[in-house]
């Protein structure tokens, strides 16, 4: 059966592949943001139950985290609509290790709603469409924790689960976790991106508070230095964060992309290529 399926965040980094890989399946997809119609804009709840309408279910991406304040009342707020609209099924991406986003989880849980929970380690997308590329691009990369170990998981993988969750009832009620099979240092990421692109990219380990010290200094909005924060001094660091789990095996009957793959996948974009200094 064709469903009707509205991707919140349907542009960004997971939404993208969930929309495309959905649309394949023959599966109408309604793109949830700000520059879509009808509009979905996370800040403004009248426009939630017009991008609802007709819809059978929900992947739902919060941006730009979970974590932030806000998140909970929004996500609160989400779940009433969607029951209103008689939706069947919803899927949350969330962050694994993250308290602030189990919160949120939580409502989901208690909705009523059938739903899965996906939670996910630090994207690799991180490093081709998001905050660290710019740097990269620079060739000149300074970040704290430099030595603590990440298991990268692919955009692509966390899709795949989202589209098998969302399509599926099997995966009703569960808390999937998942993560890449390798744990990588920022100094390897790097290094691995300056080889296959054949580029110096500078790497220094700076402190944290040198860190938020430069996002200040570059304007950057005071609630994304929090929520970089946030990330660095608390998911970063968590202890449970740095463990490979075996989740995306478990769903998709196969392997999870290996950083290398993404890597070696994404070089060919040229993303990564230099710019003029
Ligand atoms: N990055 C990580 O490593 C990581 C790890 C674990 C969990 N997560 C979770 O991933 C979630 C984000 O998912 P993602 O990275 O797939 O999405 P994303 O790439 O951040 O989504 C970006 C898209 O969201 C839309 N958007 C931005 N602000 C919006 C707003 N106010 N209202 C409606 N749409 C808005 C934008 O489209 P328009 O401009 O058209 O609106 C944009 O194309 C977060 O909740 C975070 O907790 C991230």
């Amino acid at each position: 059966m064709k469903e009707q399926i509205l991707v919140l965040g349907g542009k960004g980094k997971t939404g993208r592949r969930v929309a495309e890989q959905l649309s394949k399946l023959g599966h109408h997809v309604r793109i949830g943001s700000r520059s879509e119609t009808p509009v979905f804009d996370w800040d403004q709840p009248e426009t939630w139950p017009i991008a609802m309408e007709g819809m059978d279910k929900i992947y739902i991406t919060f941006q730009p985290d979970l974590a932030v304040p806000g998140a909970f009342e929004a996500i609160k707020s989400l779940l009433e609509a969607a029951k209103q609209q008689n939706i069947k099924k919803v899927v949350l991406l969330s962050g694994k290790g993250e308290t602030e986003a189990e919160r949120c989880e939580q409502l989901v849980i208690e909705s009523g709603i059938p739903h899965t929970i996906v939670r996910a380690s630090w994207f690799s997308q991180n490093f081709s469409e998001s905050f660290f590329l710019d740097p990269i691009k620079g060739g000149f990369v300074a970040l704290p924790h430099a030595d603590v170990e990440v298991p990268y998981i692919d955009a692509e993988d966390i899709a795949a689960v989202v589209v098998e969750a969302l399509l599926n009832s099997e995966h009703d009620g569960e808390i999937y976790e998942l993560t890449g099979p390798r744990l990588l240092t920022f100094r390897e990421v790097i290094h691995e991106i300056a080889e296959a692109t054949n580029r110096e990219i500078a790497f220094e380990a700076i402190s944290l508070e040198a860190y938020i010290q430069a996002l200040k200094q570059h304007d950057v909005p005071a609630d994304y230095v929090w929520l970089i924060d946030y990330l660095f001094s608390h998911v970063l660091t968590n202890p449970n964060n740095q463990l490979i789990t075996h989740d995306v095996e478990k769903v998709l009957g196969r392997k999870p992309i290996d950083f290398s793959d993404f890597v070696k996948s994404t070089v060919v974009t040229g993303v990564w290529d230099g710019v003029e200094q």
